[in-house]
């Protein structure tokens, strides 16, 4: 930090408690306009805007006609009442630098989408975007301070591995020292193994999938926020996570209703989300879909269209359990009762969101792993490792993966996932 005199924050400085005190305040000029007798500039810092104006007869007057939009100042001045003003009060400017000049700032108001993201690294600055940074925070936040409270250690597991977890097709492989490696899918093998060592864990860390299809909640990259128990079912791991995403709602309504609400999202709506949530069976929901006319077969996932549909009916988040066994991954547990079922379960996310959660039951028992793993036509040699955990003291353990960005999307009422991320990864994206 630097060893300067005090600088007051743009929040502060529209407290009653400022009001006609001198305040020094730094940031980038959100709006600038000039009329005869007076400069009005409209001042952002993380904190929120404020107006400041500086008059005809200030020294400071004729140099403010030189200055842009974005460029970084620093002011003094008075606090004053101003009704017109956004917050009620203004500065009145008594001294001015100018830390950085802007030349002509590339996005104006009302911009188009791909020029928007062509200068996401400008972009980060719009309000829009620091409402969602802000709650992407306090998500990440509230998400720590629930696993805390429930007994779950963070952990670290690694991003460059030589398995595939969700299928070869999305996997994104690169050259290691002369062997194939991959950016992970999901940290949720690994996890596992944290799980036979601390028992409740979870990691946040970014997953890789090499998505081909273009719709409006695919990224190539992700924060995926990933939990894995022992000695839990799917019950269990259903309940950890709606009472989950219950507390990370409410809290997020507490804390960023102003966010929230410059973003078109009424906190009540997330105040009102509350554990238990519905739970159907997918052989339910697969003949809610065929009803709507919507092509699928039972023991298909649901792709975008078939979720929709299904979405279309709930207003609140649900589960759908049990899948088929043939529409999931190879580490499902299938029902000791009826091995053509899975248990696990997707959370689905109402307003069109669909699936922001996938989890379930793990295998637990070598033999039922080896095969599982021949029969997803896998490499064996390449889950020794993960085997090896069926082998040294095994025991029943389920767990799930959240993808951070949907649940921004949710959240903040967005229409498409790469509006809840900076920097958002796309097949046809990677700059800036
Ligand atoms: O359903 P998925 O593929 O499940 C897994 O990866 C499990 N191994 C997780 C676990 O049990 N530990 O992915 C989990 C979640 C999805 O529900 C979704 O929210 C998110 O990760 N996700 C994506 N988010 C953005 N872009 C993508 N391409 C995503 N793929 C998955
Ligand atoms: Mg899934």
């Amino acid at each position: 930090m630097a060893a300067e005199s005090p600088v007051n924050r743009i929040g502060e400085a529209l407290t009653p408690a400022l009001l006609g005190k001198t305040v020094a305040l730094r940031g980038w000029i959100h709006r600038i306009r000039w009329s005869k007798n007076l400069t009005f500039i409209v001042l952002r810092d993380p904190t929120g805007i404020i107006q400041c104006t500086i008059r005809r007869n200030s020294p400071f007057f004729e140099p403010s006609k030189n200055l842009t939009l974005e460029s970084c100042i620093a002011i003094r001045g008075t606090v004053k009442v101003d009704e017109r003003a956004p917050g009620g009060q203004e500065v009145a400017v008594e001294s001015l630098d100018v830390v950085g000049l802007a030349e002509p700032f590339p996005i104006a108001e009302d911009q188009s989408t791909p020029l928007k993201l062509d200068n996401s690294h400008l972009w980060i600055r719009s309000r829009e975007m620091a409402s969602v940074l802000k709650i992407n925070d306090s998500i990440n936040e509230g998400l720590r301070r629930f696993f805390r409270e429930n007994g779950f250690f963070m952990v670290d597991p690694p991003i460059l591995i030589t398995a595939s977890v969700e299928g070869g097709s999305t996997l994104f492989s690169f050259d290691y020292f002369g062997k194939k490696a991959f950016l992970t899918q999901s940290s949720q093998l690994y996890l596992e193994t944290f799980m036979a060592s601390l028992e409740k864990v979870y990691c946040s860390a970014p997953s890789f999938r090499a998505e081909k299809s273009r719709t409006r909640r695919h990224l190539t990259e992700f924060m995926h926020l990933e939990a894995e128990e022992a000695f839990c079912d799917l019950q269990g791991t259903m309940r950890t996570q709606e009472e989950m995403i219950s507390y990370v709602a409410q809290r997020l309504a507490r804390e960023n209703s102003h966010e929230l609400r410059e973003l078109g999202r009424d906190p009540g709506d997330l105040e009102s989300i509350e554990a238990p949530f519905e739970k159907i069976e997918y052989g339910e929901a697969v003949s809610i879909v065929q009803k709507k006319g919507i092509d699928m077969e039972y023991g298909d996932d649901f792709g975008v269209e078939q979720e929709r549909s299904l979405v279309e009916d709930f207003n609140k988040p649900f589960f759908v359990h049990s899948f088929s066994t043939q529409a999931k991954a190879f580490y499902h547990r299938p029902d000791p009762a009826n091995p053509d079922i899975v248990l696990c379960a997707d959370m689905l996310a109402p307003e069109g969101n669909g699936e922001v959660i996938g989890g379930g039951e793990r295998i637990h028992k070598l033999d039922v792993l080896i095969s599982r793993i021949e029969e997803a036509n896998l490499d064996p040699a390449s889950y020794e490792w993960y085997a090896d955990l069926r082998r040294y003291g095994t025991c029943p353990h389920a767990g799930f993966g959240l993808g951070i960005a949907r649940l921004v999307k949710w959240f903040c009422k967005l229409d498409h996932i790469r509006q809840a991320v900076p920097y958002p990864r796309t097949i046809n994206r990677i700059y800036p």
